[in-house]
């Protein structure tokens, strides 16, 4: 196997369809599929496989699609009529193009880098000059049909166009050609529509460039290469797909995954060996996970990094934060963007944190809202405490809050206030001045009372008079 692979010069990508069986405002193209659009993960195939130009056909909701592409390297090419597939690639200036050229379409999520290079080296090997890639499938329905004789190819038929007897044909087209340039630049003119759909098909390519001489082969590939999405169930089992392969990843790296296959970790997720991950957990955006942190059921995380050994608990919400090592959330906590909880910090049940530093070892176990605060080590913050943050001037305001207090329960804090370090608020106070260190603040209505407020019920009347 000392044979070398001619590598692959540009990728062409087709992105311009509407989508219509999608049922959906979103062009097809643009449906997440674990956690990111669908036309990023062909894009990344073709990065992961060396492949330096990236062209991809736009139509339907071009801008919002560049908008997806361009960031990525790939280059947007507009097709503005979608008059077919071989229009589509035709739009991507193929004269402009030399060497060998991969052309797949943009619903074909579950392709990878891996599978690319794969193709790439039996294409190389057998000497082709259009290799038409092709799958055997237990339910063929829309998909084209790929026709051979004695294992030499003839012809690409698309579903509409085909009699009862070529529909029976099991092994479908992948929607997937490597193919040279010149090849392509020769046959693509010569493409017409005369067919069901009155459509340019690109499918046509293959049985011409074979007449005109050219070494057009099949190469057979698993089903998942020729999965297309073109339904919401298709985009489900997608998404389902590439969820697990990830948890499949994390586990090979030492993560403890209670049920992969309700467990939701995005690519962009970090995890290091030891994390213990309960089912129906979401792992969302670029977040950190340290080693042997837990993260209980139904927690939803987004762009956190929660430090080793911290504890996320059942039913939290996480998103933009930073939780200290062995810190314990939740179960029930919300802590929004800029909220960054010291090593050890305990934020209980429905505590919503937002904008707020809770320094080493605090605790604010229960029922609370702290926003726009920073607060010290070691203070404990009773259940109900709020934060007063915005005020009727439409500003937000800060409370600083010191070491070592003690805040007791139902208490607000009217920002902006300060209280120092070893300070205790007594409970159900309202504070809206500075509190010194070391003082006691209570800011709250006296109990009064009025005895024998209720005459004895015995001596009263029966009538209420
Ligand atoms: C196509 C193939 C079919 C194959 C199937 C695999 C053709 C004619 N048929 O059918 O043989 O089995 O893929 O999934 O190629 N597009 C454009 N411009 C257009 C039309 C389509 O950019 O004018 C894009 C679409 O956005 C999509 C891709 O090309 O990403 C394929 O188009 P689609 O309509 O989904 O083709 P299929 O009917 O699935
Ligand atoms: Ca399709």
């Amino acid at each position: 196997m000392n044979q070398k692979t001619e590598s692959i010069s540009a990728a062409i990508i087709l992105a311009a369809g509407k989508g219509t069986r999608m049922a959906s405002p979103l062009p097809k193209v643009l449906h997440p599929v674990a956690g990111q659009p669908m036309i990023q993960w062909p894009i990344q195939a073709c990065i992961g496989a060396g492949i330096g130009q990236i062209r991809v056909v736009v139509g339907h909701g071009k801008e919002l699609v560049k908008g997806i592409i361009e960031p990525l390297g790939a280059s947007a090419f507009e097709q503005t009529l979608q008059r077919g597939t071989a229009d589509a690639v035709m739009a991507a200036k193929v004269s402009e193009l030399e060497g060998i050229v991969v052309i797949m379409n943009g619903d074909h999520p579950l392709i990878s880098a891996e599978d690319l290079k794969r193709i790439a080296l039996e294409f190389s090997v057998r000497k082709l000059d259009l290799a038409v890639v092709s799958a055997k499938v237990k339910v063929p329905g829309k998909a084209g049909r790929v026709v051979t004789r004695h294992g030499e190819f003839i012809a690409i038929v698309e579903a509409k166009d085909a009699s009862a007897d070529t529909l029976k044909i099991r092994e479908v087209n992948a929607g997937l050609y490597f193919v040279r340039a010149d090849l392509l630049q020769d046959v693509l003119p010569k493409v017409g529509n005369q067919n069901q759909s009155q459509e340019y098909y690109l499918t046509d390519i293959a049985a011409i460039a074979k007449d005109l001489g050219y070494a057009v082969g099949v190469i057979q590939e698993n089903p998942r290469v020729a999965f297309g999405v073109n339904t919401q169930m298709e985009l489900s089992q997608a998404t389902k797909y590439h969820f697990r392969k990830r948890a499949r990843y994390w586990m090979e790296k030492g993560c403890i995954i209670i049920d992969p296959s309700t467990t939701y970790i995005e690519t962009g997720v970090q995890i290091e060996p030891g994390v213990v991950i309960y089912p129906n957990v979401h792992l969302r955006g670029r977040c950190i996970i340290g080693t042997c942190a837990v993260i209980e059921n139904n927690s939803v995380l987004v762009d956190a990094l929660v430090h080793k050994h911290a504890a996320i608990r059942a039913n939290s919400h996480l998103d933009s934060c930073v939780v200290g090592s062995g810190a314990l959330i939740g179960p029930y906590a919300r802590l929004r963007p800029k909220a960054e909880i010291g090593e050890e910090a305990h934020i209980g049940n429905f505590v919503e944190v937002k904008n707020a530093v809770i320094g080493k070892r605090s605790k604010a176990n229960h029922h609370a809202y702290l926003g726009d605060a920073i607060i010290g080590e070691d203070t404990n913050i009773g259940c109900g405490t709020i934060t007063c943050n915005y005020a009727a001037d439409k500003k937000k305001y800060k409370t600083v809050i010191g070491d070592r207090v003690f805040v007791g329960s139902d208490s607000q804090f009217v920002a902006p206030v300060k209280v120092g370090n070893d300070a205790v608020i007594g409970s159900g106070s309202t504070i809206t001045k500075d509190v010194p260190e070391k003082a006691l603040a209570v800011a709250r209505g006296r109990q009064w009372m009025k005895e024998n407020y209720i005459s004895d019920p015995k001596a009263s009347d029966s009538t209420g008079e």
